[in-house]
């Protein structure tokens, strides 16, 4: 019945129900899944896992590509399936649960996962869950919508359980490019010179004997969450592209210029829906993520081509892409997450990543993931794979949150994630400030005038101003740098 799906006869045996499957773990255990933003999840096996933890809370390391959809991470974590949760999430009630503490949650760049379970840093994986189009006749499992580090899994596994995905469909074989660096100290060049390179196989290479079990499910990726674009992001949008338009004037960079990287979420992608109404043409992506503006600019022609390792649509998007693939087929590539973020190639290929802060300091350090300093939001993602090799490393940000109650310009952010080092662009609403080249005692002023909402000003300025009288490098009145948050902490506002 599945024999187009599973052409390896002797497999058929393997299929089984979910229930089933969830019988193969054990407390404790160290899972890989696949799915990275929303895309490419296992369906039916973190559902299975909730009832098999009743009674009996598995509490399993669970390593994933990113975040994962269908409220998988939040039931998961309700019901005690998840002890320890890496690399990166993006749920409401898994993120309770991180905050309270009932989930130790590690934080890490998307690129560093495979590296350290390659090097036993991480405990091997012991069963790795892998939605796919498709078993090939070789054993090798064909991924859905993401790769993520479904290859690592697969590789470092005792046992692989291969979700078949009806509703994938089979047009999707063949986007994808698998290849995964060797062990250290044996490690060679990553052979990718060209964001459009293919240097590996179509498919997950798997001793089939490793496949314990075969789960059938036949339901679509959770649509992306990201808000359509509003004024404030339409300013973003337009300071960005003006700076990249400066750039090819200046002759820093061709009209066509250096492959783009976007990060997740409701900004980052209005700023490149904002790209479909500039003057670029022969762009290229090379990123993680692919959402509804990617797609928008291949259809626009904009885009020559786009690589990434998951592709996250809104539903009548995805219904679109889904129903075309072959449109697109030679301009998307989908990778392991290790290459698309791998610092060797973004700082090869010269990237120039765009992503979001949730504040940023007047010195031009970024905090993309502790709310008030203390509480997870998602996690830095790939953000720092890119702000730290790429050729450019913007950050972008509404100037104020919770209306008005928070800026996101503040004397000294309360997290570091992106240090002044890495950080060259800073872009709110109201203005974008151009960093390189400049110290830090030359930076506040532009990044106050230019970025701070007009309601902060003042505040920022008088700060500032203050503690240069205190002198040094990085001017700071360490008594104080901190009070906007404890004042929000107390008051429910930074202003006095
Ligand atoms: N303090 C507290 N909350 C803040 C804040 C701040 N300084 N700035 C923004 N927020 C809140 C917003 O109010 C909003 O809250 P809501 O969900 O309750 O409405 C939420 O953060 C999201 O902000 P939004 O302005 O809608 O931006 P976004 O959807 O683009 O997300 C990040 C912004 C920073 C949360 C998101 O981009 C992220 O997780 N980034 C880190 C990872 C990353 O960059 N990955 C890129 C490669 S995967």
């Amino acid at each position: 019945m599945y024999a187009h799906r599973i052409r390896r006869p002797e497999l058929l045996v393997r299929v089984m129900s979910a229930d089933a499957a969830a019988r193969l773990f054990a407390p404790a255990m160290t899972v890989g899944m696949s799915g990275f933003t929303r895309a490419g999840d296992a369906k039916a096996l973190p559902r299975a896992l909730v009832e098999r933890s009743r009674g009996e809370p598995l509490g399993l390391t669970l390593i994933t590509g990113a975040s994962l959809g269908n409220d998988s991470d939040g039931l998961m974590a309700n019901a005690g399936v998840i002890a320890r949760r890496l690399p990166f999430q993006a749920d409401a009630t898994l993120r309770r649960k991180i905050n309270t503490g009932e989930v130790l949650f590690i934080d890490q760049h998307l690129s560093e996962t495979a590296e350290q379970l390659r090097s036993g840093a991480l405990p091997a994986i012991d069963i790795a869950v892998i939605e796919a189009v498709a078993i090939r006749g070789d054993g090798g499992i064909v991924p859905t919508m993401a790769v993520g580090n479904s290859a690592s899994f697969v590789q470092s596994a005792k046992q692989v359980i291969v979700e078949l995905n009806l509703a994938a469909p089979l047009a999707l074989e063949g986007l994808h490019d698998i290849y995964l660096p060797r062990a250290r100290p044996d490690r060679a060049p990553i052979p990718l010179a060209a964001p459009g390179d293919r240097i590996g196989t179509t498919a997950i290479q798997v001793d089939p004997a490793r496949i314990a079990a075969i789960v059938i499910t036949d339901s679509p990726d959770s649509p992306s969450n990201v808000q359509p674009p509003d004024g404030e992001t339409d300013a973003i949008a337009r300071h960005v592209i003006a700076f990249l338009e400066g750039e090819v004037a200046a002759g820093r960079m061709t009209p066509r210029l250096l492959p783009l990287q976007a990060g997740i979420g409701t900004i980052a992608n209005a700023v490149l829906h904002g790209l479909a109404q500039s003057s670029f043409r022969g762009l290229t992506m090379y990123s993680e993520v692919l959402q509804d503006s990617a797609i928008a600019l291949l259809d626009g022609g904009q885009l020559a081509l786009a690589s990434a390792s998951s592709i996250t649509l809104s539903a009548p998007v995805h219904e679109q892409f889904l129903a075309h693939i072959e449109r697109y087929r030679d301009r998307i590539v989908l990778r392991p997450q290790e290459i698309s973020n791998h610092p060797e190639i973004v700082r090869r290929l010269g990237i120039i990543g765009l992503n979001t802060a949730l504040e940023f300091d007047i010195y031009g350090n970024v905090n993309s993931t502790h709310v008030g300093g203390t509480h997870m939001m998602n996690g830095i993602g790939g953000s720092g794979d890119f702000a730290r090799n790429g050729e450019l490393a913007i950050f972008v940000s509404k100037s104020e949150a919770k209306n008005g109650a928070i800026s996101s310009v503040v004397p000294m952010v309360a997290h570091v994630d992106h240090t002044e080092h890495d950080v060259d662009v800073l872009v709110t609403e109201w203005g974008l400030a151009d960093l390189r080249g400049l110290a830090p005692r030359e930076r506040a002023p532009l990044i106050i005038e230019r970025c701070a909402h007009p309601a902060y000003r003042a505040a920022l300025r008088d700060y500032h101003e203050r503690a240069l009288l205190r002198g040094g490098q990085t001017p700071h009145l360490l008594d104080e740098a901190l009070a906007w948050h404890e004042r929000h902490r107390l008051t429910g506002a930074m202003q006095p």
